[in-house]
């Protein structure tokens, strides 16, 4: 469904990605790890095509799509729904149209059809009603779930979501976790997942991998992944056991 081959990305003469190479099946939910700065939300820019590599090939469903036009790129992002690490709201627009921005750009829908859908998205990530509500009154985790449903909205058959979680209370992350989980189930939909937060990396993906320093130094199951041996790895690790660290500190 997806793969880099030998991704570059250059800013300041400096790689923000190095020789990325990786493959994601259909289906399958992806959790890329990494600390901030590591290279994690360039790699989804590049992968729904708002940024160009300096060297190197992605394909999303067989098409390379480096070397498009903005008009052809268009027509392989209506398979792509993207949540961005800032939920990215248009301020002057209510919730409701900025839900049925894509939609209406893109797909050619009745207005019932459209207001059906705009329920039903919102609905889904647990803010039914608010379509009439601007984006200035809510609060910054209600405009993620917004981003996140009008990600959906297109219905894509690949959804990357940057930090889709990051700065929401644990029961609201677990929600979302949850419908980043039923949009697989359910809709066989191929997901990119960019996050901190390992135990949720754990609880939604298939498969770990982990960026540092723009290099992918590991990617595999979430088992085998807890598994390897690296520092860099299990570092990450240790931010799941507060437990452990706070036995430690009573001790001394
Ligand atoms: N538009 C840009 N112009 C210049 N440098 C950039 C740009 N975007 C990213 N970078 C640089 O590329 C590197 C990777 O940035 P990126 O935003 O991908 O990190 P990240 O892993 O998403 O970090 P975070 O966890 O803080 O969101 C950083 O060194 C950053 O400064
Ligand atoms: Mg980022």
């Amino acid at each position: 469904m997806i793969r880099l081959a030998n991704v570059c990305k250059v800013y300041d003469g400096k790689y923000a990605l190095h020789d990325v190479s990786l493959t994601i099946k259909k289906g399958e939910t992806l959790a890329v790890i990494g600390g901030s700065g590591s290279g994690k939300s360039t790699l989804l820019q590049l992968l729904v095509g708002l940024i160009r590599p300096d060297s190197g090939e992605i394909y999303i469903g067989g098409q390379e799509t480096t070397h498009l036009s903005e008009k052809e790129l268009d027509r392989v992002r209506l398979n792509m729904g993207m949540v961005f690490q800032y939920s990215a709201l248009f301020d002057s627009m209510t919730v409701g149209e900025n839900v049925a921005f894509g939609l209406r750009e893109h797909k050619n829908l009745s207005e019932d059809e459209v207001q059906r859908i705009i329920r039903e998205k919102l609905a889904l990530v647990g803010l039914p009603g608010v379509e009439n509500k601007m984006p200035g009154e809510l609060s910054g985790g209600m405009k993620k779930r917004v981003g996140l449903a009008r990600a959906i909205a297109i219905e894509p058959e690949i959804i990357f979501y940057d930090e889709p979680s990051s700065g929401l209370d644990p029961i609201t992350t677990a929600k979302i976790d949850e419908l980043i989980v039923d949009m697989q189930k359910k809709l066989g939909v191929t997901s990119v997942v960019v996050t901190h937060d390992m135990a949720s990396a754990c609880r939604i993906a298939d498969r770990i991998a982990m960026v540092y320093e723009g290099e992918l130094i590991a990617v595999d199951t979430v088992t085998r992944f807890q598994r390897i041996e690296d520092e860099r790895v299990q570092a990450f690790f240790r931010t799941l056991r507060p437990e452990t660290a706070e036995r430690d500190d009573q001790q001394v």
